[in-house]
């Protein structure tokens, strides 16, 4: 029988599950009763926002205050200042090797949760409970973690798989609208990349909202592509095509968030002019034609998402930013592209000029 309520993650001996809709956070309480049975300190990291929105959801979790560690909320606090103040704060805590982290919030608690929990006594068992849509349907999963650089973005990191992902779909009554619409920009990259039927559905449904009846099977499809896509390279070494792959956008989107200033836009808002951007490279290079560039913009405006940078960036700051992006060997630039709708691809050595001319049709200056 098909057991809508769990995926798995397989990678061998680290494979892990991810708990999907209503039931989910009585397997968490289980969880989370087992450790304390075991006597082993437990620890929570979660953001003002989330602490304050979903005070419910966290007082019956049963965390104790001095069990709680609460940063700022926003990307700033993907930071070496929040990073080391967390260790301290464990080591303070004299939590030790048999502790467990619970990452509550968004993609920033569970970046940088995870980076703290991968690091500290050279790792700790780590749970992630996502609460933004961006985080259900993608940072969750995968075990990528880390932190923000001035020079760059994610730039300190580590893999390090979760235990387990609990998601429900609940928690994501008290998300503002604009941080929705960030997560649908991850939604739509799913279909663009590796699912073009997933991307027709969205283009045939009406706007999405936090209730809709039709979200969770869609956030169930994008933890089902990622979970395809990181077990069979979970550590972005394919050659050809692989995890890469996931950041169809994302090193236009990284770019932007490093030059205009890290939370100046929300990580789904540049992926979502990254997206333009690599689809416009796609149509450059002849792969695909027009209507692919009217489709995604009309998919991206139906959520509100910009398609444009919003003032005055500066070109070559942007191109200075993507030079430093992880992906790039060689020195040269590394770009993910997409061979047609639904299938991304991986191009080597993309000139600079055909970059300027690009983040130019962003508006860029
Ligand atoms: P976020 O974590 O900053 O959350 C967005 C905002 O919503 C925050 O202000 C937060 O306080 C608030 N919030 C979260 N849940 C809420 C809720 N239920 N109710 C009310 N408010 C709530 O941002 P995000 O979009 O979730 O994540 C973006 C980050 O994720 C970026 O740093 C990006 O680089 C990272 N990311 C990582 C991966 C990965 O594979 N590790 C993948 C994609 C993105
Ligand atoms: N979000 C990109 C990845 O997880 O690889």
């Amino acid at each position: 029988m098909n057991d809508k309520s769990k995926l798995t993650v397989s990678l061998g001996e680290q494979s892990y599950p991810i708990h999907i809709g209503a039931g989910s956070f009585d397997v968490l309480r289980q969880t989370i009763a087992d450790l304390r049975a075991a006597r082993c300190p437990v620890a929570l990291i979660t953001d003002t926002r989330v602490a304050a929105a979903q005070a419910t959801v966290l007082e019956s979790l049963g965390f104790e205050p001095r069990e709680r560690f609460i940063v700022p909320n926003g990307e700033g606090s993907k930071s070496i200042e929040q990073y080391s103040a967390l260790l301290e704060w464990l080591a303070g805590n004299e939590v030790s090797r048999d502790g467990a982290i619970f990452a509550f919030g968004g993609g920033v608690v569970g970046d940088l949760a995870g980076f703290v929990a991968a690091s500290y006594l050279r790792g700790l068992r780590f749970y992630q409970i996502p609460t933004t849509l961006l985080a259900m349907v993608d940072s969750s999963v995968g075990g990528k973690t880390g932190i923000n650089l001035s020079s760059g973005k994610n730039l300190v990191g580590a893999f390090w798989q979760p235990e387990a992902v609990f998601i429900e779909t609940a928690t994501l009554g008290t998300l503002p609208e604009r941080e929705f619409s960030a997560g649908m920009a991850e939604v739509i990259k799913y279909g663009m990349l590796c699912d073009h039927s997933l991307f027709a559905t969205l283009e045939g449904l009406p706007k999405l909202q936090v209730d809709s009846a039709k979200l969770p099977a869609i956030i169930r499809r994008c933890c089902e592509l990622k979970a395809e896509i990181v077990g069979a390279d979970e550590k972005e070494t394919a050659s050809e095509g692989g995890r890469a792959l996931l950041n169809l956008g994302h090193t236009f989107a990284h770019a932007i968030e490093n030059v205009a200033g890290y939370g100046a836009y929300l990580h789904g808002e540049a992926v979502a002019i990254g997206l333009v951007c690599a689809t416009r490279l796609a149509l450059e290079e002849g792969c695909l034609d027009q209507n692919i560039l009217l489709r995604v913009g009309a998919l991206l405006e139906r959520y509100a998402l910009p398609q444009r940078v919003r003032e005055n960036l500066r070109t070559e700051a942007l191109l200075e930013a993507m030079r430093k992006d992880k992906k790039n060997i060689g020195g040269k630039l590394r770009l993910i592209s997409m061979r047609t709708l639904g299938e991304a691809c991986i191009l080597e050595g993309v000139s600079e000029t055909r970059v300027r001319g690009l983040w130019k049709s962003a508006g860029a200056v």
